[in-house]
């Protein structure tokens, strides 16, 4: 696996786990993302009153990146109360980027579970997909 530093990158996903806004749910997520360039976006979850509105942590952090011109990752960390994985969204966010992001997954306390995207995606849909002449097209 890929060496970075692990516990720095999930220590900064808990930091902003402390700036989530989740008064509606109450349920706070940090999220941490480590580009190639060594640059690294933290994310946290943001609420709305219209609540379909409201948007992931890593999600935050994917379009804090693609924004700043980082599009290539090598490494995200989650964090939250109980060590959940990123929703099916956030993994399909990712997926646009590349395969091979290892995910850490941690809990309130530090620890963690590494995985990658290409293991809690398989099969997903990408870009290269769109060029390919599926059944619906002939
Ligand atoms: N949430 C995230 O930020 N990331 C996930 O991967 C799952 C859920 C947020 C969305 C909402 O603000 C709260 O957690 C409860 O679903």
């Amino acid at each position: 696996m890929k060496e970075f530093d692990r516990e720095g990158l999930i220590a900064q996903a808990q930091a902003a786990r402390g700036r989530a806004y989740a008064p509606y749910s109450g349920y706070t997520v940090g999220a941490a993302l480590l580009g190639k360039s060594g640059r690294v976006y933290t994310g946290c979850n943001v609420e709305n009153a219209v609540y379909p509105l409201g948007i992931c942590a890593e999600r935050v952090a994917v379009v804090k990146a693609v924004s700043e011109g980082e599009r290539e990752f090598v490494a995200l960390a989650v964090v939250t109360k109980s060590g959940a994985a990123p929703c099916g969204a956030c993994r399909q966010t990712l997926r646009e980027f590349g395969g091979e992001i290892v995910i850490l997954i941690a809990d309130a306390t530090g620890d963690y579970r590494e995985t990658t995207l290409a293991e809690l995606l398989p099969d997903g849909f990408s870009a290269a997909d769109l060029e390919e002449h599926g059944p619906q097209d002939k």
